[in-house]
């Protein structure tokens, strides 16, 4: 087996960097997963651990991440082994890389039927299908698309195909520049629809309930599910990031850009909660309806309000196009390694890696319909993708590499990279060392 040689390009610029790390993270992480995920575990107890996860865990992560793939200059499982191999550990290491690609693959496998999901969305925008309607009209389409196995297959294979074909073409960078202007654009759509969720008289309610713990709510289960989209939710713990900040040039401040694509995540899956939590206390519908949360409730607003045609098409579209920059991202790192570990050209390991996970995915959708039944641990085969990734691979891999840098790397050649002074340096070495790897491994190990 031949390893092949490619050139390692730079991004142009730090916004190009940012804007690339923005579109892996931003996603349906922040839009359909968080809301419902705060629905199910009862409110603001959950969302504040997550945002202590995030600042406390996520950021360090994704630092080192980047740290990792810079120093590395290659893809995420070389990068650890060639590290692991410089600092005098065992290549074993490399595993956290490995892990990473095989978590982006199941990720994307179950990420696909969703994109596919906001696709046939954005088309019920356009023919009116929300117009008028009430909450039991809009459940009934969500469910009638739910019992569709087929419809799921073309919304699925539609969004895994457009993927594919941006993955093989190569033309990443330019859907990463038009997210220099979609990004914004859902950012103010999203501002609407705050804006509407207040005209319902149920805002406050809602903003009572995203941040004014009721501590009772909280159980082991529930921090871990935080932590757990901590990760997703930054796209951590698969390699991802470390391929990103493997283009990285040196002169691009870690912290600074980690804050600010961190600052962005929390704000957009922040304001789809502040958009989405009226509805559901407007009109009474249940906080705990799973992953059909804004399909449920959004589509309601889009048939109510004044130019809501477009309004619901717009923001389809943009879901659409958030979740394609993040499953774009969640291919790569897979075609990559297929492409340096076979004989394979870009395109047909493209085509490998796309259609292995577009054949996943058809088990994830048949899990709302046809085969909704357990498979193992009492989860049918989407709970288990999910569960799988988000609770375990993330977690395992993002405390594999938090560790190795904070234990194994040279501290004083960490420092300098982090442009830190030396007190802010033991603040971060007190994060990265004990913190976080402890708040992981006990969040992860007392779940078991
Ligand atoms: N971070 C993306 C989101 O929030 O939708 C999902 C995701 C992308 C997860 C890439 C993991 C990943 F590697
Ligand atoms: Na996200």
């Amino acid at each position: 087996m031949s390893i092949k040689q490619h050139q390692h390009a730079h991004w142009s610029s730090r916004l190009g960097f940012i804007l690339a790390a923005t579109g892996s993270a931003v996603g349906l992480g922040n839009i359909w997963k968080f809301p419902y995920m705060v629905g199910e575990s009862g409110g603001a107890a959950f969302v504040l651990v997550y945002l202590l996860c995030i600042a406390l865990i996520g950021l360090p992560i994704l630092v080192t991440e980047w740290l990792i793939g810079r120093r590395g200059q290659n893809n995420p499982a070389n990068a650890m082994a060639d590290l692991a191999k410089a600092a005098g550990r065992p290549r074993a290491w490399m595993l956290v890389g490995i892990s990473g690609i095989l978590g982006a693959f199941l990720i994307l496998s179950f990420y696909s039927v969703i994109g596919g999901w906001s696709l046939y969305y954005t088309l019920n925008s356009v023919t009116g299908a929300f117009s008028g309607q009430d909450a039991d009209g809009i459940g009934a389409l969500f469910n009638a698309m739910l019992g569709n196995p087929g419809l799921l297959l073309a919304g699925h294979s539609v969004f895994m195909l457009l993927v594919i074909g941006i993955v093989a073409r190569g033309v990443t960078k330019g859907i990463e520049s038009a997210a220099r202007l979609l990004m914004p654009a859902l950012g103010v759509l999203l501002v609407v629809l705050v804006g509407y969720g207040m005209s319902t008289g149920h805002f406050g309610e809602a903003v009572s309930y995203l941040f004014n713990p009721d501590w009772s709510k909280l159980s082991g289960e529930t921090v871990l599910a935080a932590l757990g989209h901590a990760f997703f939710t930054l796209s951590l713990g698969m390699g991802i990031m470390m391929a990103y900040g493997s283009y990285l040039g040196e002169e691009v401040n870690l912290l600074k850009t980690a804050r600010t694509v961190v600052i962005m995540d929390t704000v957009i899956a922040l304001g789809a909660g502040l958009a989405i939590f009226p509805l559901v206390f407007a009109n009474d519908l249940d906080l705990a309806s799973g992953p059909g949360l804004i399909f449920v409730t959004l589509p309601l607003a889009f048939g109510q309000m004044g130019g809501g045609i477009v309004v619901g098409l717009m923001f389809f579209l943009l879901l659409t196009f958030a979740a394609l920059t993040s499953a774009i991202s969640l291919l790569e790192p897979v075609v990559e390694f297929v492409e340096e570990r076979t004989p394979l050209s870009r395109v047909a390991s493209t085509l490998v890696s796309g259609v292995g996970a577009w054949a996943l995915g058809i088990a994830a959708l048949l899990s709302f319909n046809l085969w909704s039944d357990p498979v193992l641990f009492g989860l049918n085969v989407f709970d288990l993708l999910d569960k799988l990734t988000s609770k375990f691979m993330l977690p395992l891999t993002g405390l594999g590499a938090i560790v190795f840098t904070s234990w194994y790397l040279d501290k004083e050649s960490v420092r300098r990279e982090l442009g830190m002074d030396v007190y802010d340096f033991s603040l971060w070495s007190l994060i990265t060392r004990f913190i976080a790897p402890i708040g992981v491994a006990v969040v992860f190990f007392s779940s078991l």
